[in-house]
C-alpha cells in the first residue's frame, strides 16, 4: 500500500497487515493494519512507526514522499509493539532525530531499546512543539490503554493522531471511513469499533470519559480522527467519539445473549427453549457457542448485550474448559452494568452453575438467580423450567435495563 495523503503535507505510511488472526491473544478475522503518519514542514516530524516486522513497508512508504534521513522529530504516542517496536530500524537512519515521548513511555522504551544515544524528550499534556507552519499539542491519556499512552494534535490541520484510541482490527485497502465498503470486511464498520473497545478498552470506561471531556474542554476543533488501527476518521469523526462516550457510559442494547459451550449436546439442548423464553418476554437474543466463535467475537457480544446467561456443562466439579476461559477474559476486563444468570448440564454432582454465579458475583455485575440445571439430558420438563428461566430473566433484564440511558 502506498503512501496516502491525509492532509495537506501530511501523509500515512502505515503497513498492511492482511493476514494476522491473534494479535497477542485477540483473534482478529479481519487483520489489522499498522497506521503511522509523515508531516512535511520546516521540521519533517514522524508520528509512531510500526510493528517490527513492517518497519521496511513503512519506510519505503516514507521513501516515496522524502528522503527518511530527513525526519527531524519522531513523536511516540504508545510504546506498544506494534507501534514502537519498528524505532531502532528508524533510528538507524536518522540517529540524530529528536523523540518525544511521555515520562512512562521513556522508561518503558529504554526496556526495549538501548536508549543511550538517543535524543529524548519528554512532554505532557498541554506541551507544544513548533514545526514550522504546524504547532504539535500532546495530551497524555494513561491508561487509554497503556501508562504511556498519549494523543497528539495537528492545530493547523484540526487532526487528531489518537493512537489506539478510535481504532479498528481491520486490514482495508480503502483508508478512510467515506470510503470503507461494508461488504469487504466480515464486520460493519461500527461492529470493528465496537470489538476493540470490548476487548481493549471496555476496563477504562471511566477514564475515557474524563479524557474526551478533557479533550472537549481544550476546546479543540477536530475535523479528522487517525488512529494507529484501522480506518481514519474524515467523514464523521464525531460519530466514533460519540460510540465512545456511549460504550464508555455503558450503553448497551436491551437483549441478551447466551454464550455456551457443551459435552454430549445437552447444555446446548437447553440453549432453545431458553432462547424462546427470552423471546416471550420481547427481547432480543443471540446465541454464542465457545469452540465455535473467536473469543474477541463472543466478548464483543457480550459487551453489546445488557444481560448474558452463561452455559456451561459441569466436568470435574468445575466450568466446562472454554467457558472458564471466557469468564477469565471477561474478569480482566472489568464489565460494568450489565446483568448475569447461568445454566448447564452436569452427571454427578454439578458445581459449574455455581462456579459461574460465584464469578460473576466477584466481577461485581448483578445477577439473576437461581440457574437452571439439568440431569445428564434435559427432560421435557427441564425444557420447560428452561424456557421459564430465559423468560424470567429476560423480564429482569428489562427492569435493569431501565436505568441506564440510551
Ligand atoms: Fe495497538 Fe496498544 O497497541
Amino acid at each position: 500500500m502506498n503512501a496516502t495523503l491525509i492532509k495537506p503535507d501530511i501523509y500515512w505510511i502505515g503497513a498492511i497487515d492482511w493476514a494476522v488472526r491473534d494479535f497477542h491473544g485477540y483473534m482478529t478475522p479481519n487483520g489489522t493494519t499498522y497506521n503511522n503518519y509523515l508531516i512535511l514542514d520546516e521540521q519533517i516530524t514522524l508520528l509512531d512507526t510500526v510493528k517490527h516486522d513492517f518497519a521496511d513497508i513503512s519506510i519505503e512508504n516514507i521513501r516515496q514522499v522524502v528522503d527518511p534521513g530527513k525526519i527531524r522529530n519522531i513523536v511516540i504516542n504508545h510504546i506498544e509493539n506494534d507501534h514502537a517496536s519498528g524505532l531502532d530500524k528508524i533510528m538507524a537512519l536518522v540517529p540524530g532525530a529528536t523523540i518525544y515521548i511521555t515520562e512512562k513511555g521513556k522508561k518503558g522504551l529504554s526496556r526495549f531499546f538501548d536508549i543511550s544515544a538517543w535524543d529524548i524528550r519528554t512532554v505532557k499534556t498541554g506541551d507544544t512543539l513548533s514545526i514550522g507552519k504546524r504547532t504539535l499539542l500532546f495530551i497524555e491519556t494513561p491508561m487509554l490503554h497503556w501508562p504511556d499512552s498519549m494523543m497528539t494534535y495537528v492545530k493547523e490541520d484540526k487532526l487528531l493522531i489518537s493512537q489506539d484510541g478510535f481504532g479498528q482490527h481491520l486490514a482495508t485497502a480503502e483508508r478512510f471511513d467515506d470510503e470503507f465498503i461494508e461488504c469487504s470486511s466480515v464486520y460493519t464498520l461500527d461492529d470493528a469499533v465496537v470489538d476493540y473497545y470490548a476487548n481493549i478498552l471496555m476496563p477504562f470506561g471511566s477514564i475515557i470519559k474524563a479524557k474526551i471531556s478533557e479533550i472537549q474542554k481544550l476546546g479543540l476543533e477536530i475535523d479528522m480522527i487517525a488512529p494507529d488501527h484501522g480506518i481514519i476518521w474524515r467523514r464523521n469523526p464525531a460519530k466514533v467519539l460519540n460510540m465512545y462516550m456511549n460504550m464508555a457510559t455503558g450503553v448497551a442494547a436491551l437483549r441478551v445473549v447466551v454464550i455456551y459451550d457443551t459435552m454430549w449436546h445437552s447444555t446446548e439442548k437447553m440453549t432453545l427453549p431458553i432462547m424462546r423464553g427470552i423471546q416471550e418476554a420481547g427481547v432480543d437474543c443471540k446465541i454464542i457457542k465457545l469452540r465455535a466463535t473467536p473469543m474477541s467475537i463472543a466478548i464483543k457480544e457480550f459487551w453489546k448485550a445488557r444481560g448474558v446467561l452463561i452455559g456451561t456443562p459441569t466436568l470435574n466439579n468445575r466450568m466446562y474448559p472454554s467457558v472458564a476461559e471466557f469468564m477469565q477474559h471477561v474478569a480482566g476486563l472489568r464489565p460494568r452494568n450489565r446483568i448475569g444468570g447461568s445454566f448447564g448440564s452436569y452427571g454427578w454432582g454439578g458445581g459449574a452453575v455455581k462456579e459461574v454465579y460465584d464469578d460473576l458475583k466477584a466481577m461485581k455485575l448483578d445477577v439473576f438467580e437461581p440457574g437452571v440445571e439439568a440431569l445428564y439430558m434435559p427432560s421435557p420438563e427441564d425444557e420447560e423450567r428452561c424456557r421459564e428461566f430465559g423468560k424470567a430473566f429476560a423480564e429482569k433484564v428489562r427492569e435493569y435495563h431501565a436505568q441506564f440511558p440510551g
